[in-house]
C-alpha cells in the first residue's frame, strides 16, 4: 500500500516545512531590504493571494487527484489532447525530477553553509577559536564535509517514509524553527537601532512603490517560497487521503510561511539597522551589500559584538536556517525517490540511496566548479523551471484534464467557482508568463 500522511495536522507541518526555507529567512527579507521594505511586504501579500495560493492549489490537486509521483501523475491527467497530453505530461514530470535533484545539489550546499556557522558560533561559545575559524572560513573541505553531512540528514529522514520519517520530523522541527525564531527577534528587538528597522519593515513610503521590478520580483519570490514548480507539493498533495480539503489546506501552508516570513523579516530588518548603527556598512547605493556577506559576516559580526550571549545567538540564527533548510530538502528528495518506487519498482531503501548518491556527485561538481556552475544552476532552476512548470500545471488544471476534475465540475453549477475556475486558467497562466518573459529576457 502507498504511504500517506496520518493527520492533517502532519501535512499542514510537512508541507510549510517544505515551503518554509532558506527563501523565507534569508530570501524575504533581503528583497524586502531591496525593494523598498514595506511596499514589498504590502505587494507580497497580494502576490501570494492572486498567484502563490492558486498555484499552490494546483499543484497539491494534481498530486492528491492521481495519487501517484509527479512523472505519473502529470501523465495520467494532461488527459488532451490525446496521448500527446500524457506524453507531455510525462516530460514535464521528468524535468520535475531532474530540476529536484539539481535544486538539491545547489540547496545541499547552501544549508551545509549555515550548518557550519551554526557549529562554528557553538565552537566559538565554547571558546574553541581555531574551530571556530576553521568553520566559519570557506573552503573546499569544509563545504564537501556539511554537504556529506547534511545529504546523510536528508536520507536518514526520507528513507523511513512518509508517515514514519517526513510526517514524524516536521512535527519536531517546525515547533523548534518557530521558537527559535521568535527568541531571535526578541532579543533584537531590544537592541539600540531596531526601532528605525521596524519603521522600515512596517510603515510604507510611496517611493518604496516606484521600484520597477518590485512586482516581478515579488511573484519569483512568492513561488520559490511555496516550493511551486518542482513536484515537492505534487508529491505531498499525493499522500493526502482522498476526503483532504484541498482548498483550505493550500490556505493554511501558505498562510503558516508567510508568516514565518514575516517573522524573519521582524529578525533581519531591525538587525541590519542596529548594525548600521554600530557602524557597519550593510548597504552601496540604496542596494544591500552581498546577501552572503550579509548572513555570513556582517549578522555574526553583530552576534559577536553582543558580549557573552552574541556565539549563541549566531548558533541559534544559523540552526534555524539550517533546520528550515532541512524541511525543504526532504520535500524535495521525495519527488525522485517516489518516481523510482513506483515507476521504477526499486525498493524505498534503495531509491534513497540512489538519489542521495547522484545529488552528492552534482553538488561535487557544484563546489569544485563553483564560480562558472553554481550561479548558472541557481538561475535555470529559479529562473526557468519553476515559473514554466508552475504555467504547466496551470493548464493542466484549467485544459487538459477533464475527467473528475473538482473544479471544473463546481464552476458548472456556482458563479464563484466558475470565477475562479477562469482565475487558475487564464489570469494565473498570464500572470507567470509575465514574470517569465521579465525575468528571463530583461534581467
Ligand atoms: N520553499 C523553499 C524555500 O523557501 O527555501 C524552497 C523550495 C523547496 C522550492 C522545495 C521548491 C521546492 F520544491
Amino acid at each position: 500500500m502507498r504511504d500517506s500522511f496520518r493527520t492533517r495536522l502532519g501535512f499542514i507541518l510537512a508541507a510549510a516545512g517544505s515551503a518554509v526555507g532558506l527563501g523565507n529567512i534569508w530570501g524575504f527579507p533581503t528583497q524586502v531590504a531591496n525593494h523598498g521594505g514595506a511596499a514589498f511586504l504590502m505587494v507580497y501579500l497580494v502576490v501570494v493571494v492572486i498567484l502563490a495560493i492558486p498555484a499552490l492549489y494546483t499543484e497539491l490537486s494534481i498530486g492528491h487527484q492521481a495519487q501517484a509521483n509527479p512523472v505519473a501523475a502529470l501523465g495520467k491527467l494532461a488527459q488532451r489532447p490525446h496521448r500527446v497530453g500524457a506524453g507531455l505530461g510525462k516530460s514535464v514530470g521528468l524535468l520535475n525530477v531532474g530540476g529536484a535533484v539539481l535544486m538539491l545539489s545547489f540547496y545541499h550546499i547552501i544549508a551545509g553553509w549555515m550548518l557550519a556557522h551554526a557549529l562554528g558560533s557553538l565552537a566559538l561559545a565554547m571558546q574553541w577559536p581555531e574551530a571556530h575559524l576553521a568553520l566559519t572560513t570557506s573552503s573546499l573541505w569544509r563545504d564537501l564535509v556539511f554537504v556529506a553531512v547534511f545529504l546523510v540528514g536528508t536520507g536518514t529522514i526520507v528513507v523511513r517514509g512518509v508517515s514514519n520519517g517526513i510526517e514524524v520530523w516536521s512535527r519536531r522541527l517546525m515547533p523548534l524553527l518557530v521558537v527559535l525564531l521568535v527568541v531571535l527577534i526578541g532579543y533584537i528587538a531590544m537592541q539600540p537601532g531596531a526601532g528605525a528597522g521596524f519603521a522600515r519593515y512596517l510603515q510604507p513610503s510611496f517611493a518604496g512603490f516606484s521600484d520597477p521590478n518590485l512586482v516581478v520580483a515579488a511573484m519569483g519570490q512568492a513561488f520559490f517560497s511555496l516550493s511551486i514548480g518542482l513536484g515537492g507539493m505534487m508529491i505531498y498533495g499525493s499522500y493526502l487521503d482522498r476526503n483532504a480539503n484541498i482548498g483550505q489546506l493550500a490556505v493554511s501552508v501558505a498562510a503558516l510561511d508567510t508568516l514565518i516570513a514575516f517573522l524573519a523579516g521582524l529578525l533581519i530588518i531591525p538587525a541590519l539597522y542596529v548594525a548600521m548603527g554600530q557602524g557597519m556598512q550593510v548597504s552601496e547605493n540604496g542596494q544591500l551589500i552581498g546577501e552572503a556577506q550579509l548572513i555570513f559576516n556582517v549578522l555574526p559580526e553583530l552576534f559577536e559584538r553582543m558580549g557573552a550571549a552574541g556565539p549563541w545567538l549566531g548558533f541559534f540564527f544559523f540552526m534555524l536556517l539550517s533546520i528550515a533548510a532541512l524541511t525543504s530538502t526532504i520535500s524535495l528528495a521525495e519527488v525522485p525517490i517516489a518516481y523510482l518506487l513506483e515507476s521504477r519498482q526499486h525498493s524505498r531503501r534503495r531509491a534513497t540511496t540512489l538519489v542521495i548518491a547522484v545529488i552528492a556527485v552534482f553538488a561535487l561538481a557544484l563546489v569544485i566548479w563553483f564560480v562558472p556552475l553554481f550561479a548558472w544552476t541557481v538561475a535555470y532552476v529559479t529562473k526557468f523551471q519553476l515559473p514554466l512548470s508552475g504555467l504547466f500545471y496551470f493548464i493542466v488544471l484549467g485544459w487538459l484534464w477533464s475527467r473528475s476534475n473538482k473544479l471544473k465540475e463546481k464552476a458548472r453549477e456556482q458563479w464563484r467557482f466558475r470565477l475562479l475556475f477562469w482565475h487558475l486558467r487564464l489570469v494565473c497562466p498570464l500572470l507567470l508568463l509575465w514574470v517569465f518573459v521579465d525575468v528571463a529576457f530583461a534581467g
